[in-house]
């Protein structure tokens, strides 16, 4: 009764019937997007919330705009303004994962988290505990570091050292001597190869949870189109997507598969966590506080 119910399409999905699906297991395969905001009770700020975002600190960066710290022609011709951010962002590198990425990992534990497909370059699913396989970071992450403008592998801790003290690290081939970035996915880059090998697996979701992002970039924001119109779609974030500049925007707020909850999500996370009962096993998986 529960799963028919739940997954019977001609109605429309409420908080409750969320809840039901995951309370009575209807939902087996699924799938989260996640973005920026996931991060920022981590001490991590996203990138466009007004005042606190990274793009709005990076005024007195004076680029022609924002997001041209992470656009490989100006940072070919103006690696410093990158470095400098790496140095704001790496500063405090020992951030910890947050109640969201914690709820992830007890998807996982539950055997009912397909992939996590994350923006986020932080690494913090990795240190929640959640398994290499299951997760992708589609804009890269500072894992690793090669040469801008001939892709050679470069020494990562010489980068982190060179951010440090202020100075541009080159590439090792003295013809080139291009500026050496890590392996963030810049605008006008590649996407991480991960992503087109764990793509598939967003087509077998039945439930997809968007969180904590501004669905303002491509292609990234192109992936709830993935699913099919059946597949239960629900947005948890601070503000509606609606308004997110750029590209086709999945609309959340209307059509009987989707769902907007307003809020941070840390909050609707453990919300979720109690109407679903599962407050015992997630403390258990929360780290010693
Ligand atoms: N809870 C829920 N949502 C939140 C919270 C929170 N605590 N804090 C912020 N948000 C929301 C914001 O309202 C915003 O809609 O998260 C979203 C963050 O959006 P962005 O700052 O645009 O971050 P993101 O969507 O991850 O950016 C995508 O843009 O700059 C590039 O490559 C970079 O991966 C990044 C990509
Ligand atoms: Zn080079």
């Amino acid at each position: 009764e529960d799963r028919k119910t739940v997954l019977d399409h001609s109605i429309k999905l409420t908080y409750e019937l969320l809840i039901k699906g995951l309370r009575s297991g209807a939902y087996k395969n699924i799938v989260i997007l996640t973005g920026a905001g996931i991060s920022v009770s981590a001490g991590i700020p996203d990138f466009r919330s007004p005042e606190c975002g990274i793009y709005s600190k990076l005024k007195e960066y004076n680029l022609p705009q924002p997001e041209d710290v992470f656009t490989l022609d100006y940072f070919k011709q103006h690696p410093e303004a990158f470095y400098r951010f790496s140095k704001e962002f790496n500063k405090a590198s020992g951030y910890e994962a947050t109640p969201t990425h914690y709820f992830i990992r007890l998807l996982q534990e539950k055997n009912l988290l397909r992939i996590n497909m994350t923006q986020n370059i932080d690494n913090l699913e990795e240190k929640a505990g959640i398994n290499a396989d299951l997760f992708c970071q589609a804009h890269g992450s500072y894992n690793a570091a090669h040469c801008c403008k001939c892709d050679k592998i470069m020494d990562l801790d010489a980068f982190k050292q060179h951010v440090n003290e202020g100075t541009i690290y080159r590439c090792s081939d003295e013809v080139c001597l291009g500026p050496v970035k890590p392996t963030v996915v810049f605008f006008g880059e590649q996407l991480n190869p991960d992503f087109d090998i764990k793509l598939p697996l967003v087509h077998s979701a039945d439930l997809l949870l968007v969180i904590g992002t501004s669905l303002a970039v491509q292609p990234f924001n192109l992936l709830p189109f993935l699913v099919d119109e059946q597949t239960h779609s629900v947005l948890i974030n601070l503000e509606s997507t609606k308004k997110a500049s750029g590209g086709s925007i999945h609309d959340f707020e209307s059509g009987d598969a989707n769902l907007f909850i307003q809020g941070k999500c840390d909050d609707v996370i453990r919300q979720i966590i109690a109407d679903c009962g599962w407050e015992a096993e997630f403390e258990k998986i929360l780290p010693e506080v």
